[in-house]
């Protein structure tokens, strides 16, 4: 297997390779996504959130190795799904992925000069991780524009041992930034030239990429999601976290207290935005503002919280479609597809094949 086997020009090309499923674990759920490809496009043949029990994840971390297998195995069973081959993005928070521009040096020794640059800057020995690029582009004898992946070997080892005792064969491991740019790109492709922003917005973390030319620029894991939601709302109303859940969730939170909970968590955001564009300006070498963000994951249908992000921002800020430029198989059940479609993205992203 070869980690992060992903790092191609991040266009859908289905079906020529062995067809795996994507799939992103986290705290809540399992979505489980499979695409097929028709006359050149992209069709959801499957795609399911299924909800794990607490603590089984928590922060991308295995808990319960067996228990979690177990229902690993059963959910597949459960849902009769024949596909074992797996494509699975690995949690933002447990990887990291940089853009990069290091001093030329030919094509064979790309990646001695990453081997570097990872000792140089990051707080890991190399036989502790591993890690994968992707060159953008050489300028012959000035620099390499490349960008690389990092993940440490002792998670990798927990997931590979968790699906192998789910009957799950991991055949490729993702990153979520990689696959959250790949659904993105596939669906809005007439972005392209424009510096533009997608956040998604989980249970306990949100992954921010910053992309310009199809290219990522800049990612960003932060520690917030719909939790801080549920604090907000357990502390005004005197309930536990679990019951605060429920109550987001059935739509009985009072309006005052919603909003108070999303603005919170838009401003706990917005920092990171403001800072994730400084940081991208830098890169560009220009003062280019970003005028568009799109909003996914669990958190992201938090009532007034796109329309505080739109407020503190200035920007246009949208709900992504995983679906806007992939057709749905007939079989599926169209509102269903419509209530997940913040929750698969990144299981969309890491089913997309690479050229
Ligand atoms: N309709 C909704 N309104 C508000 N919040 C919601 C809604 N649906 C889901 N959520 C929240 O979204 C979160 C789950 O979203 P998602 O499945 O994208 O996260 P996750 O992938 O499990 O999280 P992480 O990536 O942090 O592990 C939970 O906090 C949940 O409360
Ligand atoms: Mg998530």
């Amino acid at each position: 297997m070869k980690l992060l086997d992903k790092l191609g020009p991040l266009k859908a090309n289905i079906g020529k390779r062995k067809r795996l499923l994507g799939v992103e674990l986290s705290s809540s759920s399992v979505k489980i996504t499979e695409l097929k490809s028709s006359s050149g496009r992209s069709v959801l043949h499957q795609a399911h959130v299924v909800p794990i029990p607490p603590g089984k994840v928590t922060m991308g971390n295995i808990e319960d190795q067996e228990g979690l297998a177990s229902e690993l195995d059963s959910i597949w069973s459960s849902l009769n799904i024949k596909n074992r081959n797996i494509s699975l993005a690995l949690p933002g928070n447990l990887t990291i992925l940089r853009r990069s521009r290091l001093p030329y040096v030919p094509p064979e020794e790309v990646e001695k000069a990453i081997k570097w640059e990872i000792e140089k800057t990051l707080p890991f020995k190399l036989e502790e991780i591993h890690f994968d690029f992707h060159v953008y582009e050489f300028y012959e004898g000035e620099s390499i524009d490349l960008i690389y992946v990092v993940a440490r070997r002792n998670i990798i080892e927990s997931y590979q041992h968790l699906f192998q005792t789910a009957g799950i064969n991991l055949d490729v491991l993702d990153s979520t930034f990689l696959a959250l740019a790949n659904t993105t790109i596939v669906n809005y492709d007439e972005l392209a030239n424009i510096l533009f922003m997608v956040i998604d917005i989980g249970t306990e973390n949100s992954n921010l990429l910053v992309i310009k030319n199809n290219r990522i620029l800049y990612s960003r894991n932060i520690e917030v999601g719909g939790v801080l939601v549920n604090q907000t709302l357990a502390h005004a109303t005197g309930c536990t976290l679990e019951e605060a859940e429920q109550l987001k969730l059935s739509g009985g939170a009072d309006e005052a207290t919603l909003r108070e909970a999303s603005h919170t968590l838009a401003t706990k955001l917005y920092g990171e935005v403001v800072a994730s564009l400084n940081y991208s300006q830098n890169l560009l070498g220009t003062q280019e503002q970003i005028d568009r963000i799109y909003t996914t994951g669990g958190a992201s249908n938090t009532p007034f919280l796109v329309t505080e992000l739109n407020a503190l921002l200035n920007a246009d800020v949208e709900t992504l479609s995983p679906i806007r430029k992939v057709d749905l198989d007939p079989q599926l059940d169209p509102s269903y597809i419509d209530d997940i479609s913040t929750r698969i993205a990144v299981a969309m992203g890491t089913a997309l094949r690479p050229l």
